[in-house]
Formats: structure tokens, sequence, C-alpha cells
């Protein structure tokens, strides 16, 4: 069950137009036309991956009731973690004082807050674990190449978490969907500067460092992939499009979005759409876009919210969640 969730972003908004300050030859019709992004938020000074997330954290521990002390677990899904060793999650276990919970990150880049739900429930039915925190969260702004229009448009940084307790009858996780597909990495990469090619003068200068995304692939593989999605949440669920009240997926690109939501034949008035405000928040942008839901009262009790990712990987999974 999501019992509460909450998100937080830095403070700096950066808007379509800021990007002539900093001489990307780009426009706002560009973007929007293409992305539907308006602006996205950029981690300043003091800000990292632990502060957003520690924030988010907080607002959804108070939302639902539930103190740092009685977490079992804190799964954070990232791609730009604060350190390559260790986890973010324990940084910001450390930070809430979580000290009885196990913390851990799963790299599934947009998908990883989708996934951490999904391991949250298998750990709940398995583990004994009564009450996890599942955070997905970004600061990509620090590992995207800003020269590069071709992808430091598209991304924004950002942090949601999700209270998630046991399921109680009739309410909770009606079905749950993940896939992968590795022969595709190369698609969305971040190729050098890790374990295969550590880091050198070479890949600083050359900037293989940061994501790299062939876009139209990515495109192509995103609308087929989260339309299949769709499909295996509703039939796992046993429901029919008519029977969801919000799809909330993952905000990578009003076009993707439009067409999943087309696929599924859920109209776009039952979408809730925040891509304009925050550009692509990879893991964050569902728990964000599901926080900024329930704080407009769009979620009332026993409506079903269906899920949709796709990320790096390729990942990419769905959840009806019946609330
Ligand atoms: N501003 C202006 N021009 C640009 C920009 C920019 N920011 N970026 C690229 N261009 C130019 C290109 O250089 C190219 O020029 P050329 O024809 O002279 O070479 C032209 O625009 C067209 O480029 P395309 O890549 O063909 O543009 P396309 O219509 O495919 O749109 C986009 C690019 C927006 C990246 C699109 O492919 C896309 O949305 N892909 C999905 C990517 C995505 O969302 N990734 C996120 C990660 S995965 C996920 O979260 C789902």
């Amino acid at each position: 069950m999501l019992a509460a969730t909450g998100h937080a972003v830095p403070k700096r908004a950066f808007t379509n137009a800021d990007f002539a300050s900093i001489g990307v030859e780009t426009s706002d019709e560009w973007i929007r036309e293409r992305t539907g992004i308006g602006q996205r938020y950029v981690a300043g000074d003091g800000e990292n991956l632990t502060t957003i997330c520690t924030e988010a954290a907080r607002i959804a521990l108070q939302r639902a009731g539930v103190t740092a002390a009685e977490l079992d677990a804190i799964i954070l899904g990232t791609a730009s973690p604060d350190r390559l060793l260790p986890a973010t999650a324990v940084e910001v276990q450390a930070a809430l004082g979580a000290t009885r919970a196990v913390a851990f990150d799963i790299d599934a880049a947009c998908s990883g807050w989708l996934y951490g739900i999904q391991v949250a429930e298998g750990l709940m039915a398995t583990g004994g674990y009564e009450t996890i925190l599942v955070i997905g969260g970004e600061v990509l702004s620090r590992i995207i190449n800003w020269k590069d229009r071709n992808t430091c448009v598209l991304f924004g940084d950002g942090a949601g978490a999700t209270v998630v307790k046991r399921s109680t009858k009739g309410r909770g996780v009606l079905s749950a969907y993940m896939r992968s597909d590795g022969t595709l990495a190369d698609l969305l990469q971040r190729p050098k500067g890790a374990g295969s090619h550590p880091m050198d003068a070479q890949v600083l200068a050359e900037g293989s460092h940061f994501i790299t995304m062939a876009g139209r692939e990515v495109f192509k593989n995103a609308v087929r992939s989260m339309a299949d999605a769709a499909d295996r949440a509703l039939d796992g669920a046993k429901l029919s499009a008519s029977d969801i009240d919000l799809l909330i997926p993952h905000q990578a690109n009003i076009r993707i979005i439009e067409a999943t939501a087309k696929h599924a034949g859920i109209p776009m008035e039952k979408v809730y759409v925040n891509v304009d405000r925050f550009g692509n928040t990879s893991a964050a942008s569902i728990p964000i876009a599901l926080s900024e839901a329930q704080e407009q009262g769009l979620i009332k009790d026993g409506m079903h919210v269906m899920f949709v990712a796709f990320g790096a990987g390729f990942t990419w999974g769905s959840m009806v969640v019946r609330f």
C-alpha cells in the first residue's frame, strides 16, 4: 500500500530561455514542440542527491504519520548517486536517523522508483518488513553534458519518496510488471569514467562520462515498451482502460506520454502531466507526479491508478494500485 508520498526539488528553476545564457543554441519553441518541457530544476551549492531525497522523505514520513526510526528499509532508485560508493540510500538513512532501516540503491534509471516499489512489496511478502521508504531521486544536472543540446535540455533534478506499508484487503498493488533488455544498453548510457574504462584525462576531455543518447531510437523503444507495459498492467489487474482513474506515466516527453495514453485507451484528462515544469527527472518523475496529484486531491480512496515507466537499460514496467 502506498501510504503517502512527498517530493522536493532544488531551489533554482532553469527555464528554456536560460540556455541562451550558457551558450547552448536552442529555443523555447524547439524544446516545447518536441518534448513539452518549459523548465527544469537544477541543484546548486549545498544541494545534492542526499539533501533533496532527505527533504522529500521527511515530507512523506510526516504525511504517513511514520517516524524515521520505524522504517525497516530505504530503497533509493537513482542513476545519479552522490558517490559511486557507498549507495546514497545509506546517506539518506543517516540524515533521517532511520537507525533500523536496511538501505540500498537500485540503478534502473527512469524505472527506479517503480522497480523499488515492487522490491518493497517482495520484501513485505517474504521478509517480515512492515514499513519501507521507496525514493526515486536524481541530480542529473551533474551527469549531463551542458554543451550537448541533444541531451541537456531534457533532464532535471528532484526526488519523490513514498512510504510503503503492507497492503490491506482490497487496497494496494493489484498488478506489477518489470522488464529489462540489456542488448540496447548503448542507446542511453554514460560510456566511460567507471569500471570498464576508468576516468582519465581523455574521458574528461571528450566528456564521455556524461549521458549520451540516441534520441530517436530511445523514443521508438519508449513508445513501444510503455504501450506493452500498460497492456500488461491492465491484464494483470483484470481491469479495462475505463476502470483507470488516473495514469501517472514516467515524464520523459509529452509525445511519449500521449502515445502511451492513446494506446492504453485512457483520455488525456485522466493522465497526470508535469513534464512542462520539471523536465525528465528519471527515477524521480513518477513519485513527484504522484505527490503532486495527491496534493491536488486527484486521488481518492478506492481509485485505480496506473503507473508506467521506461528508462536506460532498457528497463521498463508498470503497476496498477488501488488507493
Ligand atoms: N535545440 C535545437 N535543435 C536541436 C536540439 C535542441 N535542444 N537538439 C537537437 N537539435 C537538432 C539536431 O541537431 C537536429 O539537427 P540536424 O537535423 O541539423 O542534425 C535536429 O534538431 C533534429 O534532431 P532529432 O534528434 O532528429 O530530433 P527529434 O525530433 O528526434 O527530437 C528528441 C529529439 C526530443 C531528443 C526526441 O528524439 C526524443 O524525445 N527522444 C526521446 C528521448 C528521451 O526522452 N530520453 C529520455 C531518457 S529515456 C526516458 O526517460 C524515456
